[in-house]
């Protein structure tokens, strides 16, 4: 029987009526809410892709029910900054020229977003402790560590 669920996201309320309340949240915020940056990749929390914060944790939406997370406070990639006011990680990640396909970046930020929010000023091996467990086939992980250093200097 369909399930209706509360999901707090990037500040705002939405009710979503589920058929399974095992359907990953990842579904619910791409195909229910629209949000188009938690992306797809392994769907077997291994390559962080889908990464998004849940109370300010970043977790893996691929493979975390719907249903444990209703009613808690979610922040995706769009809900981190604007083009008017940037979260610093955006503004580095541009100055450092990360981007390559880009498909993996949402796991990047959103992941190094969640480590300079409890370690504002980390060092190197920190980081790239913090990213370990990302995986781009374009091989930017060098240029993610530098962004993530620089926008803890800003
Ligand atoms: S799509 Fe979720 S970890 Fe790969
Ligand atoms: S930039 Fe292409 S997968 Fe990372």
């Amino acid at each position: 029987m369909p399930q209706n669920l509360t999901l707090n996201v990037n500040g705002q309320a939405h009710r979503i009526s589920v058929d399974d309340p095992k359907m990953p949240l990842l579904y619910a915020l791409r195909d229910d809410l629209g949000l188009g940056n938690p992306r797809f990749g392994c769907g077997l929390g291994q390559c962080g892709a889908c990464t998004v914060h849940v109370d300010g944790q970043a977790i893996r939406s691929c493979t975390i029910p719907v249903s444990l997370v209703a009613n808690r406070e979610i922040t995706t990639l769009s809900g981190l900054g604007t083009a008017e006011k940037p979260h610093p990680l955006q503004t580095a990640w541009i100055a450092e020229q990360v981007n390559q396909c880009g498909y993996c970046i949402n796991g990047w930020i959103m992941t190094g977003a969640e480590l300079l929010a409890r370690n504002p000023h980390p060092a190197e091996q920190e980081v790239r402790d913090a990213l370990s467990g990302l995986i781009c086939r374009c091989g930017t992980h060098n240029a993610a560590v530098k962004a993530v250093l620089r926008a803890s200097k800003a």
